[in-house]
C-alpha cells in the first residue's frame, strides 16, 4: 500500500474523551494532526468545573471560552471573551492572564483529555461540551474551525443498557449521527472515518468473520441495531453523493490502555465488558468474576472473543484517515480491526492474573443473554488497504489495562 504520507490536517472527533476516542487523540495529536473533540461526557467523566464550558485554544485566534448556556431559540453556545471565566473573574497582568487562561482551558477539560495533552506534550485546538443532536452548537463549531474530517465515535455502549432504554440508545446514537452528517454536508465536510462494532455482523455464519459476512442480521440488541442502522445511512449517503468519503471500521474487542497508565477504560457503572469487570477484580474494586457459561462449544467451553489493543485500534484510525484523505478515495468502505486470534474468558483471567500477579475470583454463572460462543475477525483486509495490523499481544493488553488499573483504582475521579 503506497502511503500517501499526508500533512498536518483539522479533524473533528466526536465521542474523543472517550475511551478509544482518547486514545486516538492521542495518536493524532503525535502524528501531527490539529484536533477539536466534541464530547458530552456522557461515558466519560465531565470536566471538573461546574459550569458547562467549552474552550478553545485555537492559536493565533483569540481564545475563546463558550458557556453552554442556551438562549431562547434554543443556539446553546454563546462565545465569551476568554478573559470573563466561569466565575466571570478577569485577569489583568499579561502573564498572570497568559497563566490564568491557560489553567481555565485547561481545566474546562475532561480529566482524561488533559492527560492526553500530559502525554503528548502537545494541545487540543479545542474541547466542546456538546451534545450531537444540538444542531446549532455543531455548526457553530464547523463554521469556527476548518475541519477536513471527522472521526465519529461518541455514541452510548453497553449492550445490556440498550434493551432497557432503547430509545435513548436510538436518539443518541442514530438521531446523532444525522445530525452530524447533515452538519458535515452543510459545510461541505465530507471525509469520515466511523467507530462501527463487530456487533452488525449478528451471529456469525462463518469464521474468522470477514467483511463480506452479512451485516444487520441476527442482532441481538438495539446498541447493535444502532450500529447497523448508522453504518446503512452511511452507505446511502455515500452512493448518493460521490464526494463522500466513509470508512465503517468494525471494531472488535477493544481492551488494555496507554503504556503511561494515564489513560484507560473507566465504565461509568459496574463493567459490562469482560476485561474491566477482571481489573476491577484485581484492584479489590469487585469481588468476583462471573463467568457467563462455560458450555460453549469452545476449547474450554467458556466465550471466544477477538481481543484487540485500544492502541492499535487508534494507529488503526490515523491509517484510516490517511486512506479516506486519498483524492482517488471516495464511497463507503468497511474493516475489520481486529487481531484474528480467539482468546476464552479463562485464558483472559489467567493472563490477568500473570500480569498483575491478582488472583482473580470467578464463579460460572449461565450464559448471558445474546452472547454469541466465537467471534473472531479477518482483517488482512485492512493490512492490505490500510497498511494497518495490531502489533500488541495479549500479555501486553493485561499489562497495561493493569498499569492504568492499579495507578487509577477509580478510574478518573
Ligand atoms: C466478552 C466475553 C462474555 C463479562 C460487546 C459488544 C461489542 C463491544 C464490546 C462496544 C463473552 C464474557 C463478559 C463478564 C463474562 N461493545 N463475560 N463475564 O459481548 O463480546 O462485545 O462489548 O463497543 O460491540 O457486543 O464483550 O467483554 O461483554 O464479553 O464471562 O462479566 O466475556 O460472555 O464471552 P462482547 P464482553
Amino acid at each position: 500500500v503506497t502511503q500517501l504520507r499526508m500533512g498536518p490536517r483539522t479533524v473533528l472527533v466526536t465521542g474523543g474523551a472517550g475511551y478509544v476516542g482518547s486514545h486516538t487523540v492521542v495518536e493524532l495529536l503525535e502524528a501531527g494532526h490539529r484536533v477539536v473533540v466534541v464530547d458530552n461526557c456522557c461515558n466519560a467523566t465531565p470536566p471538573p468545573t461546574t459550569t458547562t464550558t467549552t474552550t478553545d485554544s485555537h492559536k493565533g485566534d483569540d481564545k475563546d471560552s463558550y458557556t453552554d448556556d442556551k438562549d431562547k431559540n434554543g443556539s446553546s453556545l454563546t462565545p465569551t471573551t476568554a478573559t470573563a471565566n466561569h466565575n466571570n473573574a478577569t485577569t489583568t497582568e499579561e502573564g498572570d492572564k497568559d497563566g490564568n487562561k491557560e489553567d481555565e482551558r485547561r481545566s474546562a477539560l475532561p480529566l482524561a483529555l488533559q492527560r492526553v495533552e500530559n502525554i503528548t506534550g502537545k494541545t487540543l485546538t479545542a474541547f466542546y461540551l456538546v451534545s450531537l443532536n444540538d444542531v446549532d452548537a455543531l455548526t457553530k463549531i464547523f463554521a469556527k474551525h476548518k475541519i477536513e474530517a471527522v472521526i465519529h465515535f461518541a455514541a452510548l455502549k453497553a449492550v445490556g443498557e440498550s434493551v432497557t432504554i432503547p430509545l435513548e440508545y436510538y436518539a443518541n446514537n442514530v438521531s446523532g449521527t444525522l445530525t452530524l452528517l447533515q452538519v458535515m454536508r452543510s459545510a461541505g465536510v465530507k471525509r469520515l472515518v466511523y467507530s462501527s462494532s463487530a456487533t452488525v455482523y449478528g451471529v456469525p455464519q462463518y469464521l474468522p468473520t470477514d467483511e463480506n459476512h452479512p451485516t444487520g442480521q441476527g442482532i441481538t440488541n438495539p446498541y447493535g441495531r444502532t450500529k447497523y442502522f448508522c453504518e446503512q445511512v452511511m452507505m446511502d449517503l455515500a452512493a448518493s453523493d460521490q464526494d463522500w468519503g466513509v470508512l465503517l471500521l468494525r471494531y472488535f474487542n477493544p481492551v488494555g490502555a496507554h503504556a503511561s497508565g494515564l489513560i484507560g477504560e473507566d465504565p461509568r457503572d459496574i463493567p459490562n465488558n469482560l476485561m474491566p469487570y477482571i481489573a476491577q477484580v484485581a484492584v479489590g474494586r469487585l469481588k468476583a468474576l462471573q463467568v457467563f457459561g462455560q458450555d460453549y462449544d469452545t476449547p474450554d467451553g467458556t466465550g471466544v472473543r477477538d481481543y484487540v489493543h485500544v492502541v492499535d485500534l487508534a494507529t488503526g484510525h490515523v491509517a484510516a484517515l490517511e486512506h479516506v484523505w486519498r483524492p482517488d478515495f471516495n464511497g463507503c468502505e468497511s474493516y475489520n480491526l481486529g487481531r484474528g486470534e480467539g482468546v476464552s474468558v479463562l485464558e483472559m483471567v489467567n493472563a490477568f492474573s500473570r500480569a498483575s500477579g491478582r488472583a482473580i475470583p470467578y464463579v460460572v454463572k449461565e450464559r448471558r443473554a445474546g452472547d454469541v460462543a466465537k467471534m473472531v475477525a479477518s482483517c488482512t483486509r485492512a493490512q492490505t488497504h490500510l497498511g494497518w495490523k495490531a502489533t500488541r499481544t495479549l500479555e501486553q493488553m493485561c499489562e497495561d489495562t493493569w498499569r492504568w488499573q492499579s495507578q487509577n483504582p477509580r478510574g478518573y475521579v
